[in-house]
C-alpha cells in the first residue's frame, strides 16, 4: 500500500505553481461535451478524479483529445448528442464527477448506471437524487449511495429548489438538469458555495441570473464551445501555505492560483490563526475566474474560533486548518462543519485520530473539534485513502519533532499527482513508496 514518509527539515523557499483546479477541470469537460463546437482546455488537472469524468464522457460518445497532459480538446456533441453507454460509468473516488454527471444524465433519453470506489460508494447521493426526482427524473440509489441507476426518457420540469445543505455539487447537478427542463430552474443556497458552474455556464454563452443566494436559468439554451484556461487549485496550494506557515524561515510564492471569492475562506481562516499571507490578484479574470499570486511567510500561529460562516468557503481545506490549529498557541474551535464527515473520508474523525497519534490534545465534536495547540511528534497516521488527509499530514512533516509515516496515500493522485515532486522542489523532505 502506498505510503509517504516525511522528515523534519529546514525552511521552505521558492516559487511554485500547483496542479490545475479540480472543480474547474471537471466542469470544463462536462460543459465542453454538452456545447456546440470545440472547447480547448489548458491547465487541465490530469488527476484521477478528472480523468474519471473524461473517461465517462468518452463512454457517452464524446471525443476528447489530449495534445499534452494538461491540454484537452473536447468536441462538443450539443445538449442532446450524448449516446447510451454500454457499461456502468465508473467515477472512481470523485463526488463531483458522480453528482454533476447525475444531473446531466437525468435529462437524457437513455438509461445509465454510475458506480464508484469503496469511498464513493459510502457517500450520500439522495441529496442529488431527491431534487432531480422533483424535476421528473427517475433515479435509484443503493441505500442512498452509489451505485446509481438513472432511467432516461423522462420529461424534466424546472423547479424552485431550496438546498437543505450548502453544497455546490448539488446546486450544480440541479442547474445542469435545468438545462434539459421546461421552464426556469431556481436554486437557493443556505450559504454561498463555490460558483464555478454558474461562471462557466456564462462563459459558454448561457444566460444565468444570479442575485445573492439565488441562481436561475431557463432550460433549452445552447452552450457554445470556448477556450477554458484552468488556474492552479487553491485547495492544492493550501498544503504549501500550511508547510510554509509552520516551518520557521520559510517564504513561498505560489503563482497563477485561483482566487474565486467562494473558495478563499482558507486564506481568511489562516489569517485568523495568525498566518502572514499576501495576495496579489491579477488585473483580469481568466476564463471568468479571478486568479493571482499568494506569498506565504512563516508565522507564529495562535488559536482562534473559526466562524461557521467560513466553513463552506473553506470546505476542502479543513485538514490543513486542523494541522495549523494543532501547531498554534492556545485553543482553536471548529464548529458547524458536520459536512466534513461526508467527504472522501470522515475528515473530522480522521484528523482527530491522526493528530492524537502525533501527540496533540484534540476533542472531537459532532460538527468539528476543539484543538489545543502543541508540538507535533513523529509517528504513523492512516489517511484512510483520503488525498487531502494524506497531503495535510505530509505538509506538517517539516515542523514535526520526528518523521511522520502516512499510510494509504495512493489517492493523492486523485487531485495532485505530482504533489511529492513539487513539495521536494521547495524543500520538504518527503519520500513516496508504492
Ligand atoms: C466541489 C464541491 C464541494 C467540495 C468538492 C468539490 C465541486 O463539495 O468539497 O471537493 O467541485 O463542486 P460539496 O459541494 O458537496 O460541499
Amino acid at each position: 500500500m502506498a505510503e509517504l514518509l516525511t522528515q523534519p527539515g529546514g525552511a521552505l523557499r521558492g516559487t511554485l505553481t500547483v496542479a490545475g483546479d479540480k472543480s474547474i477541470s471537471h466542469r470544463a469537460l462536462l460543459l465542453g461535451a454538452l456545447a456546440d463546437g470545440v472547447t480547448e482546455v489548458s491547465g487541465f488537472l490530469a488527476g484521477e478524479d478528472c480523468l474519471a469524468t473524461l473517461a465517462a464522457l468518452e463512454q457517452l460518445g464524446v471525443s476528447i483529445a489530449r495534445p499534452s497532459p494538461t491540454d484537452v480538446v473536447v468536441k462538443g456533441v450539443g445538449l442532446n448528442g450524448l449516446r447510451a453507454p454500454t457499461r456502468p460509468l465508473d467515477l472512481g473516488n470523485s463526488g463531483t464527477a458522480i453528482r454533476l454527471m447525475t444531473g446531466v444524465l437525468a435529462g437524457q433519453e437513455f438509461d445509465a448506471q454510475l458506480v464508484g470506489d469503496h469511498s464513493l460508494s459510502q457517500r450520500p447521493m439522495e441529496r442529488v437524487a431527491s431534487p432531480l426526482r422533483a424535476m421528473g427524473a427517475k433515479i435509484e440509489t443503493t441505500d442512498g449511495c452509489p451505485p446509481l441507476r438513472v432511467s432516461g426518457g423522462q420529461r424534466l420540469q424546472a423547479i424552485d429548489y431550496q438546498l437543505p445543505v450548502a453544497s455546490a455539487q448539488v446546486k450544480s447537478a440541479v442547474l445542469l438538469a435545468g438545462l434539459y427542463a421546461r421552464g426556469e430552474t431556481v436554486v437557493t443556497e443556505p450559504a454561498v458555495t463555490r460558483d464555478h458552474t454558474e461562471r462557466m455556464l456564462a462563459a459558454f454563452g448561457l444566460d444565468v441570473q444570479r442575485a445573492g443566494l439565488v441562481t436561475r436559468l431557463c432550460g433549452g439554451q445552447t452552450l457554445t464551445g470556448t477556450a477554458v484556461s484552468v488556474p492552479g487549485d487553491l485547495s492544492s496550494a493550501a498544503f504549501f501555505m500550511l508547510a510554509a506557515l509552520i516551518t520557521p524561515g520559510s517564504e513561498l510564492v505560489i503563482e497563477n492560483v485561483g482566487l474565486n471569492p467562494t473558495r478563499t475562506g482558507v486564506l481568511e481562516v489562516l489569517r485568523r490563526l495568525g498566518g502572514n499571507l499576501e495576495v496579489i490578484p491579477a488585473a483580469n479574470d481568466v476564463s471568468g475566474e479571478p486568479v493571482g499570486r499568494v506569498i506565504v511567510r512563516a508565522s507564529p500561529l495562535r488559536g482562534a474560533v473559526i466562524p461557521a460562516a467560513l466553513v463552506p468557503l473553506a470546505i476542502d481545506e479543513f485538514p490543513v486548518i486542523f494541522v495549523a490549529a494543532a501547531l498554534a498557541s492556545g485553543r482553536t474551535v471548529i464548529a458547524g462543519a458536520e459536512e466534513l464527515r461526508h467527504k472522501e473520508s470522515d475528515r473530522i474523525a480522521r484528523m482527530v485520530a491522526g493528530l492524537t497519534a502525533l501527540g496533540i490534545d484534540i476533542d472531537e465534536q459532532p460538527d468539528g473539534a476543539y484543538i489545543q495547540g502543541g508540538t507535533l511528534q513523529g509517528g504513523a497516521i492512516d489517511s484512510g485513502g483520503d488525498h487531502r488527509i494524506a497531503m495535510a499530514f505530509a505538509s506538517a512533516g517539516a515542523a514535526a519533532a520526528g518523521p511522520i509515516r502516512i499510510l494509504d496515500t495512493a489517492n493523492v493522485a486523485t487531485s495532485f499527482p505530482d504533489f511529492v515532486s513539487r513539495a521536494r522542489d521547495v524543500g520538504l523532505s518527503i519520500e513516496a513508496s508504492a
